[in-house]
């Protein structure tokens, strides 16, 4: 492990929003042990029944809307007003927490709960309201082609083309609240540490990517986080 950092890239999951009061994916009583992924989360699904995928994200909002950040968000923030470092956020999460953590150089390669996309001109529209096939695009006019714009399986991840220069430039990959089983983004770890990069994982438990992390600290990111960073600040 180098002494002295220029480039940090987090990647950041479920795990790190968990002390947020927000529910994860995979652990006990996650998104996706009480909902199908095939009924809510694919473009198929959007395609059948549009209003029934829009309401499981509408039904999500309020509770996102008033989540507030935890000491890992902000400890992440901290790192980017006072290490001489260049610091990005690459998430996984749709939340906005990192936004609400004052944090800057954010990357949602899953999209965010507060945006949907038109599908007829790409227009992007930010919206905390409801969206239902009945909205019309702000830009073209078109209603009923504004989807949430959030990743659905089998769609492309956004922001890839900054993602890979930051993967390929990064000198410190840090992982934090990520269980590493969902591709592209568990691959992450596997490029940044080709191109040279110390990787370190933050979670509560080993992950399926274990081997390629350098180094693990286990335990809840709101107090492991901190520690870290108050250590590279030092
Ligand atoms: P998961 O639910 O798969 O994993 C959450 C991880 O966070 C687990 O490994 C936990 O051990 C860890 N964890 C929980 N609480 C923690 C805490 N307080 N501190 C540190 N770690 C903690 O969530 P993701 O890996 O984010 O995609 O899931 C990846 C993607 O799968 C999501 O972005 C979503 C989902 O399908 C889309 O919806 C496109």
């Amino acid at each position: 492990m180098r002494d002295r950092y220029r480039k940090i890239v987090f990647l950041t999951g479920a795990g790190i929003s968990a002390e947020s009061g927000l529910a994860t994916f995979r652990q006990e009583n996650g998104l996706w042990n009480n909902h199908r992924v095939e009924d809510v989360a694919t473009i198929e699904a959007y395609e059948k029944n549009p209003d029934y995928v829009h309401n499981f994200y509408n039904q999500m909002k309020p509770e996102l809307w008033k989540a507030q950040p935890n000491p890992a968000h902000l400890a992440i923030t901290r790192l980017q007003q006072n290490y001489p470092a260049e610091v990005h956020i690459i998430t996984q999460n749709i939340d906005t927490l990192h936004e609400k953590a004052n944090s800057k150089n954010i990357h949602h390669i899953h999209g965010q709960i507060n945006q949907a996309v038109c599908l007829n001109c790409g227009q992007i529209m930010e919206t905390w309201g409801e969206v239902t096939s009945e909205t019309v695009c702000p830009q073209c006019h078109v209603s009923s082609m504004m989807k949430p714009n959030i990743v659905f399986f089998g769609e492309n991840l956004l922001c890839m083309d900054i993602v890979d220069e930051l993967l390929h430039h990064a000198d410190l990959f840090i992982s934090v609240g990520t269980s590493g089983v969902v591709f592209p983004a568990a691959g992450f770890v596997q490029t940044a540490k080709y191109y040279g990069a110390d990787t370190i994982e933050f979670n509560m438990e080993p992950t399926s990517n274990n081997f390629y992390f350098d180094k693990h600290i286990m335990g809840k990111a709101g107090l492991t986080l901190p520690r870290f960073v108050d250590d590279l600040l030092q």
